[in-house]
């Protein structure tokens, strides 16, 4: 390994090591900077339409050591110079949590140094305080991934409290799920995504649902796109009797594929949108981010900066790397526990579900 010329004992290097899902990362940190973020995609669940725990579990064993090679390779950085481990501890698939806990464990005991349990929903949140320009508390979050949709009021890097989140389907799943009633390959949110670029938003209206308060439900709409779909477009989404043939399904799809992607995103986004409002007005907040997965979309991206302006709030995107899964946002959250001597004990158990 190389030696690092700015690491001194006055700095502070965090390895962090994320494997909630299917993707191994691993990323170095010194004083808040991200010096490497490597990321390691599993391809193998592409045919089986969504993630196979036991496949993904078995590739976080044959990527992890690759990959946290290579991010302190790319630091330029040795494990000598490494003051704590960082690990997603919650929420998870609780084999592909194990396997990089496991592996953060092993290394602190070795190298006799802290470990520092990271929720890694708190980790998407906290992907803001990345780049150079940050928000400052107290700000609003919306993040938006494959398994969560919520709204959290961060107050400092270290008190959060979720305010709204989903009832049922995720809106990374709205996007997937929409996207397999299409015919399109898992994960479907970036190919919705790139043929809505095209398309035209108006061109179909599915229903807004209407939930009280901050939460969400996308399953309505889930539902409402497959009968529109069973239509092949020609009546009303909510009619259930299913007059096209499968062929005539398939040729409204191929027709239509931009447009409907497009009407699609656009209610995805005018629901997720209108909550954020309503909470931003609710708390008087005026500093305003996206996180997760979903906030890689174009579309939400645009539309939280053209809302940012009417609103006259300022607003915040991570950078495209920071949006899905990755070990920088680990690394980040490790190192404001580390200022807090927040530390785990070797004893630490990972664990699928994670309590805020
Ligand atoms: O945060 P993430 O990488 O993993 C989870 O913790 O779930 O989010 C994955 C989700 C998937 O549902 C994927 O389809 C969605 O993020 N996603 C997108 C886009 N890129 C990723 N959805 C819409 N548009 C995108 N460009
Ligand atoms: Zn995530």
């Amino acid at each position: 390994m190389l030696s690092h010329p700015n690491h001194s004992p006055l700095r502070t290097t965090i390895l962090a090591i994320e494997s909630s899902c299917d993707d191994t990362s691993a990323s170095i940190c010194c004083d808040g900077k991200i010096l490497s973020n490597i990321i390691a995609n599993q391809t193998v669940h592409e045919k089986y339409g969504g993630v196979v725990p036991e496949l993904a579990s078995r590739a976080h064993l044959q990527n992890i050591v690759p990959v946290v090679d290579t991010a302190l390779e790319v630091a330029g950085c040795s494990l000598s110079s490494v003051d704590a481990i960082a690990f997603t501890q919650a929420p998870g698939l609780i084999g592909s949590l194990l396997v990089g806990t496991q592996f953060a464990k092993s290394l602190a005991l070795s190298l006799d140094k802290p470990l520092i349990a990271v929720h890694h929903m708190q980790a998407h949140v906290l992907a803001n305080l990345i780049a150079d320009e940050k928000p400052s508390f107290p700000f609003l979050c919306l993040t938006v991934s494959g398994g969560h949709t919520q709204i959290v009021l961060c107050e400092s890097a270290t008190k959060m409290k979720v305010i709204g989140e989903t009832i049922d389907d995720a809106a990374g799943e709205a996007f997937d799920k929409s996207a397999k009633l299409l015919g399109l390959p898992y994960p479907g949110g970036p190919l919705i995504d790139k043929y809505a670029a095209t398309g035209n938003p108006k061109r179909f209206r599915f229903p807004e649902p209407q939930i009280p308060g901050l939460n969400f439900s996308f399953s309505g709409l889930k539902t409402s796109i497959l009968y529109f779909l069973k239509n092949a477009g020609t009546s009303n989404v909510f009619r259930e009797e299913f007059t096209a043939s499968e062929e005539e399904r398939n040729k409204f799809i191929a027709d239509n594929l931009a447009d409907i992607c497009a009407s699609i995103q656009d209610r995805i986004i005018s629901i997720l949108i209108n909550k954020l409002k309503k909470a931003a007005a609710e708390n008087n907040i005026t500093q305003v981010c996206i996180a997760g997965g979903v906030s890689a979309n174009s579309g939400l991206r645009k539309a939280l900066r053209e809302t940012g302006e009417k609103m006259g709030w300022k607003t915040f995107i991570p950078a495209f790397e920071y949006c899905t899964d990755n070990a920088a946002m680990i690394a980040i959250t490790g190192y404001f526990k580390f200022l807090e001597n927040d530390f785990a004990e070797l004893s630490v158990s990972p664990s699928a579900r994670a309590i805020w």
